[in-house]
C-alpha cells in the first residue's frame, strides 16, 4: 500500500515529502478552503513539490457534468504530468468521469460510501475511487468493512484497473487495517503520518542511548 498525504497545507506537504514516504497528494474543497488561498495556485504549488498524482477536486458548487468536465480539463491543464481530477459520486459525476477518462485525464471518484458506488465509478473509467472510512465510523458503521468489500469485489474482475484510495483516515489503526485489507493507497493527514513514526519504546530507547553515550563520550 502506498501513502498519499491528505492536505492542502504546503508546509505539511513539504515535511511529508522530505520524509520520503508519500507518493501523491489528495485535496478537497474543505482542505483548500481551510488554507484561504486561490484554488489553482495551491494545486500548482503542490504539483511542483510532489512528483506523483495530485488530486484536485472540481468546485463543490459545480453539480452538472458539463461544468465538471470544463473544470476538470482546467485542473488537468495546470500540470498534466501530475493532476488528477477529483469528482463526487453522482450521476452527473459519473458522466464527467466517462468523458474525462476517454480524453486520457485521470480521475478520482470521491465520497464513496458503498461498494456499488465504487463499482459504478470503476465502470465509468475512474482511475481511483476514494471510500471514506472515518465518516462511516462516525455513524457507527465500520468503515474498514467497506474497504474490504471493495478490494474483494475488484479482485474478482481483473479488467478493473481502478485503484482504491482509502480516505477519511483518522488514526494509525486505520492505516494498518487498510494495508491488511489490500488497499492500493491510503491518503493520510500529516498528523497521522507523524503519529505512525512514534512508539513509546522507540522514544525511551533514544533517551537511553543518548544518556549512555553522554556518560562516556560527553556531548
Ligand atoms: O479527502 C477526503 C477525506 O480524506 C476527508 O477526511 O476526515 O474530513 O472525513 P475527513
Amino acid at each position: 500500500m502506498k501513502f498519499f498525504i491528505d492536505t492542502a497545507n504546503i508546509e505539511e506537504i513539504r515535511k511529508a515529502n522530505d520524509m520520503g514516504v508519500i507518493a501523491g497528494v489528495t485535496t478537497n474543497p474543505s482542505l483548500i478552503a481551510k488554507e484561504g488561498r486561490d484554488y489553482a495556485t495551491v494545486l500548482k504549488e503542490i504539483a511542483e513539490i510532489v512528483d506523483g498524482p495530485i488530486s484536485g477536486e472540481v468546485k463543490a458548487t459545480t453539480v452538472d457534468a458539463e461544468g465538471m468536465i470544463a473544470e476538470g480539463r482546467a485542473i488537468y491543464a495546470l500540470d498534466p504530468k501530475h493532476m488528477v481530477v477529483k469528482i463526487p459520486m453522482t450521476v452527473e459525476g459519473l458522466k464527467a468521469i466517462k468523458v474525462l477518462s476517454s480524453e486520457g485525464i485521470p480521475t478520482n471518484c470521491t465520497l464513496i460510501f458503498s461498494a456499488n458506488q465504487a463499482l459504478l465509478a470503476a465502470r465509468a473509467g475512474a482511475t481511483y475511487v476514494s471510500p471514506f472510512l472515518g465518516r462511516l465510523d462516525d455513524i457507527s458503521q465500520p468503515g474498514i468493512e467497506l474497504i474490504e468489500t471493495i478490494t474483494a469485489m475488484f479482485s474478482r474482475f481483473p479488467d478493473i484497473k481502478t485503484q482504491i484510495i482509502c480516505a477519511s483516515v483518522r488514526n494509525p489503526i486505520h492505516v494498518t487495517d487498510c494495508a491488511l485489507a489490500g488497499a492500493d493507497i491510503a491518503t493520510v493527514p500529516y498528523k497521522v503520518i507523524e503519529q505512525m513514526t512514534h512508539h513509546p519504546l522507540t522514544d525511551q530507547g533514544i533517551v537511553k542511548f543518548q544518556e549512555d553515550y553522554r556518560k562516556v563520550f560527553g556531548e
